[in-house]
């Protein structure tokens, strides 16, 4: 039986109080519907549909990637009727998966349970017990224990509240009952909605049989409505990442404060320390340590590399045994080779230090490139933007470079130079020269300090 899936994501997510449409609020640093459009392309199927709406083109805009037919529901008049935009394009013959967009943490797993159990009856519902059911649909059941009704909470009688087993929302159906029913619903109810979920009433009427799928992990199938159900979502996902690398080595001082918002690869015996932020891809070889509170995003960090607490590192190359921080900011296109140190207060962007030379306090370095074995003393500033254009800055190898200077670009320093504590560079110096530029300093004696009138 070949497989169609539709996701439902045209809601508006009215109770985030948010102008940004609910699916595309992030959890682990991705859109909701990414994550439940990655668990829906690995099940083998012939076509993803996404049912979008609310917010406009913003939605297949910011997720033009998928490979997947895009529908538009005009109106959000329920998702009985979101289901219904996509019948010109839905093949009779196939079973088809529902997902909802504001449901991320569903497993492929769960998923395939689901699609199998409805090989019989052709139709198939997930469900699972809640303690605090609150907001969902309730699950009612026959003497007989089959499923014969969904009611929503806004119309179930007090008495159906207090049922704990709830409605999923994921189900699969035969194609050409799920249209026959659809077409069907009414909006008689206190949302005047066109509920998908009243379909169970009729195929049941139909003598269709529920089969039920109970989804044991209660988070796996929570919806996302809530600020404060995102969070619970993102700490547990948080966790399960967490979990899942110190299984493979990462040494990890706290997983509960540790956040990976995409992509990290490991090698060996690299240690973790709290409140690191980790964005995007990063690649750490063996042997790194990253301090407390540290920001990396985009990076390639190699062996033996220390990074100190409250460093921000993106979109750089770190070689061999650099050390950098505490308190760098490394910005995008930055290259260290082997054994670098930066330390505090250091910013560096579209700059590439060479081996071994030393950027240890306060300093500016940008659209520079630095040689290898050269020290950049405390305080020294490439001006390299003249309020119009960026400019240049080369140091060569061996070069010292004394205390607050100031390297106007374009300039070039070459091998060996040294230039003086204090001075404003504007030519380039030679090789194994010393360049000073300073006013001579005057000393006045018994000098008065002026007194308080
Ligand atoms: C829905 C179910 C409820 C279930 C719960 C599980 C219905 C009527 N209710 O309630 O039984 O317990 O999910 O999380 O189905 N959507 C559209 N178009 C619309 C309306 C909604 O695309 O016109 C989409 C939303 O973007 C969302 C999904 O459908 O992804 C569910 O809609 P939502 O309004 O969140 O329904 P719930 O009240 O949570
Ligand atoms: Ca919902």
């Amino acid at each position: 039986m070949t497989l169609s899936i539709i996701i439902l994501a045209a809601g508006q997510g009215t109770r985030m109080y948010s102008d940004k449409p609910k699916v595309l609020h992030t959890l682990a640093g991705r859109p909701l519907l990414a994550h439940v459009y990655q668990t829906a392309v690995a099940l083998t199927h012939r076509e993803i549909h996404i049912v979008y709406g609310h917010g406009g083109e913003q939605v297949p805009e910011t997720l033009q990637d998928f490979q997947a037919s895009w529908v538009k529901q005009e109106e959000q008049l329920g998702t009985g009727h979101a289901v219904q935009q996509v019948f010109p394009n839905l093949p009779d013959v196939d079973n088809i998966l529902i997902l909802y967009g504001d449901v991320p943490l569903i497993t492929e797993e769960s998923l395939t349970i689901l699609v199998d159990a409805a090989s019989d009856s052709g139709f198939s519902l997930l469900t699972t017990h809640l303690d605090n059911p609150r907001g969902y649909g309730r699950i009612i059941r026959d003497e007989h224990e089959n499923i014969v009704a969904i009611v929503e909470e806004k119309d179930a009688t007090e008495e159906q509240r207090k049922i704990c087993e709830v409605n999923t929302g994921f189900m699969v159906i035969k194609g050409k009952q799920l249209k026959l029913w659809v077409n069907a619903l009414k909006n008689e109810n206190k949302q005047n909605e066109y509920y998908l979920t009243d379909i169970v009433k009729l195929a049941v009427s139909d003598g269709v049989n529920v089969a039920p799928v109970i989804a044991d992990s209660p988070i796996e199938v929570q919806g996302i409505n809530t600020r404060i159900q995102l969070s619970e979502a993102e700490r547990y996902y948080q966790l399960v990442q967490a979990h899942h690398l110190m299984r493979n080595g990462v040494g990890l001082i706290d997983p509960a404060r540790f956040d990976l918002r995409g992509d990290l690869e490991i090698g060996r015996d690299n240690e973790i320390d709290i409140n690191v932020v980790i964005e995007g891809r990063v690649k750490l070889g063996n042997n790194v340590t990253i301090g407390a509170n540290c920001y990396l995003k985009d990076t390639i960090i190699a062996d033996n590399v220390i990074v100190l607490p409250n460093t921000m590192i993106d979109s750089a190359v770190i070689g061999n045994g650099c050390r950098i921080g505490p308190f760098a900011r490394i910005r995008p296109d930055t290259t260290l080779d082997e054994n670098v140190h930066i330390g505090n207060f250091v910013e560096l962007k579209k700059t590439d230090v060479g081996k071994g030379s030393k950027v240890n306090h306060l300093t500016y370095l940008g659209d520079s490139h630095v040689g290898m074995g050269t020290n950049i003393g405390a305080g020294t500033i490439t001006c390299n933007y003249d309020g119009v254009n960026k400019h240049q800055t080369i140091i060569g190898d061996d070069v010292f470079i004394g205390s607050d200077v100031q390297l106007i670009a374009p300039v070039k320093i070459n091998n060996g130079a040294t230039i003086a504590a204090g001075a404003t560079i504007t030519k380039d110096v030679s090789e194994n020269e010393l360049a000073i530029s300073r006013v001579e300093q005057k000393s006045i004696s018994k000098w008065k300090r002026p007194t308080k009138k």
